[in-house]
């Protein structure tokens, strides 16, 4: 099989055949509240830990000094990456800034990165009008990141009003090379929480929903599980 580039979550990469193919551009997408930035952050996190690789993070949101610190509750110290020049966090506001892709390719080739993070497409979508301008953006975004060689997250945020949507602007699903879904399931007074990968360009992958959790030490997915979904409509 060719080289996977591994997430090191535990579980994940079994439903993706192994991890990441090389240069994929990965949708992340979920509703509120279901672990992306967790995720995505573990996924740089390990890039460092296990690959000594350098990952960038890119927020359209939350502050980097709010994500660093809730990441503190998992253990994940990236301060001291930071610090040693493994990791950039960096905060962007799209409706103030011109040249984006310019500064984030700046950001990649500082620090030599291969892992990229953008939390979230959503955010970086905002300051464009139209759909097809904003496909152009997202397209052009990936294949900077895939001329740098990185492998990467863009998490997109599933409408709480419109649940049957794959993303906020139903464009960003086209564009990546691999989706991955995060949502829960009702069961009786609480909820799961339930992964899936929708699509793998070029890849075989599980086919199934499966269970994960949020734990002490960051997202756990149980392949061997399944959940079985019953109102779909
Ligand atoms: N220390 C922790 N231990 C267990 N679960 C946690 C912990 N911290 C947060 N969570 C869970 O993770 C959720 C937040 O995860 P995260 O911020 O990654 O979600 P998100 O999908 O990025 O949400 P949004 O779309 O709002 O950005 C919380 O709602 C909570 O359920
Ligand atoms: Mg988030």
């Amino acid at each position: 099989m060719e080289e996977r580039v591994k997430t090191n979550i535990p579980g994940l990469d079994e439903i993706l055949n192994g991890g990441f193919m090389p240069s994929d551009l990965v949708l992340l997408t979920g509703p509120a509240g279901t672990g992306k930035t967790i995720m995505a952050c573990q996924y740089l996190y390990n890039s460092i830990r296990f690959f000594n690789s350098p990952g960038v993070f890119i927020s359209f949101e939350e502050r980097p000094e709010d994500v660093k610190k809730h990441m503190t509750n998992f253990g994940w110290y990236f301060d001291k990456y930071e610090e040693e020049g493994m990791m950039t966090f960096v905060k962007y506001d799209p409706l103030h800034i011109e040249d984006i892709f310019g500064l984030i390719e700046n950001n990649i080739h500082e620090i030599g990165a291969k892992r990229v993070v953008i939390d979230s497409i959503t955010g970086l979508g905002l300051n464009i009008k139209n759909t097809s301008d904003l496909r152009a953006s997202i397209f052009n975004i990936g294949r900077m990141l895939k001329r740098s060689g990185c492998t990467s997250i863009l998490t997109s945020e599933i409408p709480t009003e419109n649940p049957k949507m794959l993303s906020t602007f139903g464009v960003e699903e086209h564009v990546a090379d691999d989706v991955i879904v995060l949502y829960r399931v009702p069961r009786e007074a609480s909820f799961v929480r339930a992964i899936y990968v929708w699509k793998m360009r070029g890849s075989m992958h599980s086919e199934k929903i499966h269970p994960y959790n949020i734990t002490k030490k960051g997202i756990v997915v149980y392949p061997k599980d399944e959940i079985k979904v019953f109102n779909t409509g």
